[in-house]
């Protein structure tokens, strides 16, 4: 059963097609990095004007690509939130077009969901039930995840995302934009004792995340040495912040795991990317006795082949929508 995914939440304009949402048949994707880098992030209604220009030529690109007709599709799915609004609606406008056209069922994904999903490409044998954590730009979700579609959100961030925090500093110590990748490159040459971060807990909520108390001490920290016209210690500071984050995720990943009676663990998001984190969660997880499934790093970020993964799931369980579809900015899980 083939699916035609398509992904276009932020900054990457995505199509793929993917067999029985465990082999990809092909991945055509556009990426925006070198337009928004300009601005130092991304710019919602240049994202969105660079997905209507690459969304058609790139979904026929993936069917060629795949020697897939049209008439060997089973279905459309496409993200339709959480992200941003113009760029998801550029994704759903298609698909709802592309559907009506071929007459095709069509299957709204939900992005935290598709990065777990990510997950079953790599490991054919993987299956609920396990814990989940998604960890990107835009979420830190722990998930109980019991069945293909069936999430329970255990812990989320109250506030800033692990990605966001990542991108802020890095933009503060002047990296190019997605900051995240290269604090990650140059923590490595860094101590990540050499500055204390706060790991902060919410009271009350034993799963849930906040990171913008640390996100406000590595800006301070920062601006301290700005002001005393002393360089920035770069790579410890890039160390000591990485390793405030990696630690506090994995704990609470591995806590909320053993607390719910889970015996694995899955990760995704970009975050997922990040060495020290890979890292510390294995070395917790082999400490736990638990089974942990890591993405590789190109089903890490955003894309569409996690799409047709997860759409092929919602797809079995029934889940198809209708042409009154609509994208959301947020959604739920
Ligand atoms: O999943 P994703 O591509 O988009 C969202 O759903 O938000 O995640 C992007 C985020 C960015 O914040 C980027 O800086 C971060 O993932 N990221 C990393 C690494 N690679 C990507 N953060 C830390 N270390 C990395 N190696
Ligand atoms: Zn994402």
């Amino acid at each position: 059963m083939k699916i035609l995914a398509i992904e276009t939440s932020c900054d990457e304009t995505a199509a793929a097609v993917v067999q029985n949402g465990r082999s990809v048949l092909s991945n055509a994707v556009a990426s925006q990095i070198s337009l928004h880098r300009l601005y130092g992030g991304v710019v919602p209604e240049m994202a969105s004007r660079a997905h209507i220009e690459t969304i058609s030529p790139l979904c026929r690109s993936a069917l060629e690509q795949a020697r897939c007709r049209t008439e060997d599709l089973a279905a459309v799915a496409v993200t339709v939130g959480p992200g941003l609004i113009g760029a998801l609606l550029t994704g759903v406008g298609f698909a709802k077009g592309f559907a009506y056209a071929n007459g095709l069922p069509l299957v709204g994904v939900h992005h935290v969901k598709a990065h777990i999903a990510a997950n079953y490409l790599h490991e054919p044998e993987l299956e609920p039930p396990f814990l989940g954590m998604v960890v990107s730009g835009g979420h830190s979700h722990l998930l109980a995840v019991r069945g293909y579609t069936d999430f329970q959100v255990i812990g989320r961030t109250r506030d800033d995302a692990a990605g966001e925090a990542f991108d802020k500093i890095a933009r503060v110590m002047g990296f190019p934009y997605p900051g995240g990748v290269e604090l990650d490159r140059v923590a490595e040459k860094g101590n990540p004792a050499a500055f204390e971060f706060p790991r902060a807990a919410v009271e009350g909520s034993p799963y849930d995340f906040s990171f913008s108390g640390l996100k406000t001490a590595g800006v301070n920290l920062l601006h301290r040495f700005n002001q005393k016209g002393q360089p920035i210690p770069r790579a410890d500071v890039a160390a000591s912040f990485r390793e405030a984050i990696a630690d506090v995720l994995s704990a609470r990943c591995v806590e909320a795991a053993r607390d719910f009676g889970f015996r694995r663990v899955v990760l995704g998001g970009g975050v997922s990317a990040n060495r020290r984190l890979r890292a510390l969660l294995r070395q917790r997880c082999d400490q736990n006795g638990l089974a942990l499934h890591l993405p590789p790093l190109e089903l890490c970020g955003d894309n569409a082949m996690m799409v047709g993964a997860q759409g092929y799931y919602e797809l079995q369980a029934g889940h198809t929508c209708g042409l009154d579809l609509n994208a959301r900015a947020s959604l739920p899980v």
